[in-house]
């Protein structure tokens, strides 16, 4: 009896429990228009933001910005490489603790999207592979390969259980909606034939084999076996369809901007070409968009991929590096947001019909339940269009979206941006006195040359062989550096012996220094996209001993394509000594060599605060110019709440850590190409990522983020490891904030403006509703303009953080203007 009731009670336990997460749990279907929440259709407007590219006391302001830019979800990549360092010995802590972020995604009501991979590209060291994959036997990765497979499925059900422990999934009432698998693995699965199809198959079972309850999606893959969702990746995906009639139109990656490498320009994408993109998605029957990237961020340590991907992953972002929204772009966007999602309902369900003007001009209308939506779209790059549609003339600017969400009104297009600029001024670090700058004060002591010991040995070297070794294969990526040291006898009578010759090393990059005799002989690194070189220095050969050391350095490793097992880096050889004019060489490449990885300042934590070897700094004489330095400074944490950045203008090529922690690689001393700067940035092309660069001639980063995280009240560390040589003299600690706003907008519009960290508007520097003249600083009046513009402004904007002006000639005044559109030009000082 007792056993009965207490079973009794045990299943109504059961069943409450049930009945609780069942009640919370969301259902996430699809069908050919959309997917769908609890049955109903739900348009999807993401944006990926990675954890490991902003801290944990980021994310909610992120998250905040990307809900008030109009966004229902957040996406993001699981990052493999940073998660298991060493096989089967995980990370989940700090800006890794995925749940965490995940939670926070859910807390601020939004949606979350998985994209596990576990190959990820994303610009990520290695595409998210752990190097130690490569060192395992008969490995094939991304293929038909038992060895990977078998490795592939272990970190991903890590990652599955790990979301379903915390109950994540929409499924158990969490906020993941859709989950990925592989990463556009279609842009190179011919190269793995048969391989290639079965690996794509396994791929989809093994996805459904985890039962997640939310739908699976494989992005830029036509042959995605059902039900894998095939998604598009890309600047335009308005004229996608997936591969089966009852999956929805789904754009995985929106590229928002484009990432940068080192040597390159910035790139930039126009808001007006975004917003159009996005329009053209929306027309053409789009139910879920996801930009890539919303926030990048920064490639924190050696994260970054490439070769040659920079530390700042900005990417031209709707929110920049440090979160500050990147205005016009976040506004613009927001605005077309905020309208799409209030006719979400006739865009799922409405009845469409398309109209073709001709001349790549058309009109897309809905309707539903006596709703009308219209979208008039004009992708003649060249043309301003003016059509009749329902018996009124509408003007369509060319490369250009026009909304008019009751079929009628014209809302928004996608080329009238009417939303504010920001111009972002970095300020100075205060001393206490709040009016000096912080002046910084340096001490330095140099990085140890490795070379062959009296003993022929190297003291903590790896490893001896008659080869010359593939780095990765010495590393496994534990360091940047690695050492290849050689020694040679030269005999009075050697032809070398005592003569100048020319030293050649064959390398696979990505950077070389080489010492002979223990003196620094020469840096060469790879330029323009070509990472393999030949080094070629003359050389001072001595009778007797002579020491060869060749430091080959990797700058973050590929992230993209094909046979990542086969990927090549250091020197590969030959190594050689070659005296041209006698026609003779003396190869070396299979001379004893001795392998020594990383640098010694990080075996004896010099990057670290508290250190067992805190003597032997210097104060006097600060090297400049001299190549393997370490400096090292303190500045007080810097007001308020402002992104700080350190300014490294000066230096040469190295690493900078902030309290221990890595900000990255800097490169200040490699600047961008002179050439591809346009003076004036057209919107009307198609987007490819090298339209609309700045930075030409400059610096490729000379600004690494600090996030205010790793700074504390009391006195910050800053070190840098200083590769190339450079001088500190001049780097400084800043802050970035908004210092003025303009905005160019259209009547029948609402501007807002906003200033940033808690600044207020101080002043309107201008303000003229009418037919103002200029670009932002440099505004004119025109013939006409409203009376009160100027006062109105003042009294709804100064002493606030943020405003709303209402665009119109009933809160401005009267114009007296006869032009057929007015516009309201404005700027203001935060
Ligand atoms: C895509 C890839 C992303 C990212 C992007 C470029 O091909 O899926 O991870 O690398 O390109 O930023």
């Amino acid at each position: 009896m007792a056993t009965t009731r207490c079973c009794c009670v045990l299943v109504l336990g059961f069943a409450a429990l049930l009945f609780v997460s069942l009640a919370s749990a969301t259902e996430v279907s699809y069908d050919g228009r959309g997917i769908k929440i609890d049955g109903e259709r739900k348009l999807i407007l993401s944006g990926a933001i990675h954890y490991p590219r902003s801290t944990p006391e980021m994310w909610t302001s992120l998250f905040k910005k990307a809900k008030e830019g109009g966004l229902n979800a957040i996406e993001t990549y699981v990052f493999w490489n940073a998660h298991e360092p060493l096989p089967r010995q995980y990370d989940f802590s700090g800006n890794l603790d995925l749940v965490r972020f995940i939670k926070t995604i859910h807390d601020e009501g939004l949606f979350a999207i998985l994209r596990i991979g576990p190959y990820v590209c994303a610009e990520w060291n290695y595409g998210g592979f752990p190097v130690w994959l490569h060192n395992i036997q008969n490995i094939t990765f991304r293929t038909n390969n038992e060895a990977y497979k078998n490795e592939m499925k272990i970190f991903t059900t890590l990652i599955v259980d790990m979301m379903r422990h915390e109950n994540l999934f929409a499924s158990q009432g969490g906020p993941i909606i859709l989950a990925q698998i592989e990463n556009e693995y279609g842009n190179i699965m011919w190269k793995y034939g048969q391989d290639g199809k079965d690996y794509v198959q396994w791929c989809a079972d093994l996805a459904q084999s985890f039962n997640i309850g939310v739908p699976w999606i494989m992005c830029q893959q036509g042959d995605a076996p059902q039900p894998m969702i095939n998604t598009c990746n890309g600047f335009y995906c308005d004229q996608f369809s997936p591969n089966n009639e009852n999956s929805p139109k789904i754009w995985t990656e929106n590229w928002s901007g484009w990432f940068k490498d080192w040597g390159s320009q910035d790139p930039h994408r126009t808001a007006q070409d975004l917003a159009f993109a996005v329009g053209r998605f929306f027309q053409l029957g789009g139910s879920l968009m996801n930009y890539y990237m919303y926030h990048g961020g920064t490639n924190f340590g050696h994260t970054a991929g490439g070769p040659y991907i920079t530390t700042s992953y900005d990417y031209d972002a709707p929110l920049d590096e440090y979160g500050i929204p990147h205005q016009p772009k976040w506004g613009h966007l927001k605005n077309l947001h905020v309208l799409l999602r209030a006719v979400e309902k006739t865009l799922l369900y409405g009845y469409r019909r398309d109209i073709d003007y001709g001349n790549w001009m058309s009109a897309t209308v809905y309707s539903y339940e006596g709703k009308c939506v219209a979208f008039l779209g004009n992708s003649n790059r060249k043309l301003d269009i003016t059509v009749d549609f329902q018996g009124k003339n509408y003007t369509v600017p060319k490369w250009s979206v026009t909304v008019l969400p009751d079929c009628y009104t014209e809302v928004y297009n996608t080329a009238k941006v009417n939303s504010q600029t920001s111009i972002l001024v970095k300020r100075p670090n205060q001393a206490d006195d709040g009016r000096e700058p912080y002046k910084l004060k340096w001490v330095w002591r140099k990085e140890r040359i490795e070379d062959i010991k009296k003993n022929g040995l190297v003291p903590d070297s790896v490893l001896t062989t008659n080869k010359l070794l593939d780095q990765l294969s010495v590393t496994n990526d534990t360091s940047d550096y690695l050492w290849y040291m050689t020694r040679f006898d030269l005999q009075p009578g050697d032809p070398f012996c005592g003569k100048v010759v020319t030293l050649h090393v064959h390398t696979y990059g990505h950077v070389l220094h080489a010492f002979v005799n223990s003196k620094f002989i020469g840096t060469q690194f790879a330029k323009d996209g070509k990472y393999e070189f030949v080094f070629e220095k003359n050389v001072q050969l001595k009778q007797g001993t002579n020491d060869i050391s060749l430091v080959s350095a990797t700058v973050g490793l590929p992230n993209y394509g094909a046979y990542f097992e086969d990927v090549k880096t250091g020197i590969h050889g030959p190594v050689q000594l070659i005296d041209y004019a006698a026609n003779i060489t003396k190869d070396l490449s299979s001379n004893e060599w001795i392998y020594k990885v990383g640098i010694e300042g990080i075996r004896m934590q010099l990057n670290l605060v508290h250190t067992p070897h805190q003597h032997y700094w210097h104060a006097e004489a600060l090297p400049t110019n001299r190549p393997f330095v370490w400096y090292k400074t303190t500045f007080p944490s810097p007001l308020g709440t402002d992104p700080v950045v350190v300014d490294l203008l000066g230096l040469g090529k190295g690493e900078a850590w902030v309290n221990g922690k890595s900000i990255g690689r800097y490169w200040p001393s490699l600047y961008a190409g002179k050439d591809g700067c346009p003076y004036k940035c057209d919107y009307n092309q198609s987007y490819s990522g090298s339209q609309c660069q700045t930075n030409c001639g400059q610096s490729t980063q000379r600004c690494y983020h600090i996030p205010r995280e790793f700074l504390n009240n009391r006195e910050n560390v800053l070190v840098l490891f200083e590769e190339f040589g450079g001088t500190p003299d001049v780097v400084s600690v800043q802050t970035i904030t908004v210092g003025s706003v303009c905005a160019n907008a259209n009547d029948g519009t609402n501007l807002e403006l906003s200033c940033q960290g808690g600044r207020v508007f101080s002043d309107i520097k201008f303000a003229s509703f009418g037919e103002p003249q200029g670009t932002c600083g440099s505004f004119k009046r025109g013939s006409c303009e409203a009376p009160w513009a100027l006062s109105f402004i003042k009294n709804r904007c100064l002493g606030r953080e943020k405003c709303v002006i209402p665009v119109s000639e009933y809160w401005l005044g009267p114009t007296g203007c006869h032009a057929a559109e007015y516009r309201l030009a404005v700027e203001a000082v935060c």
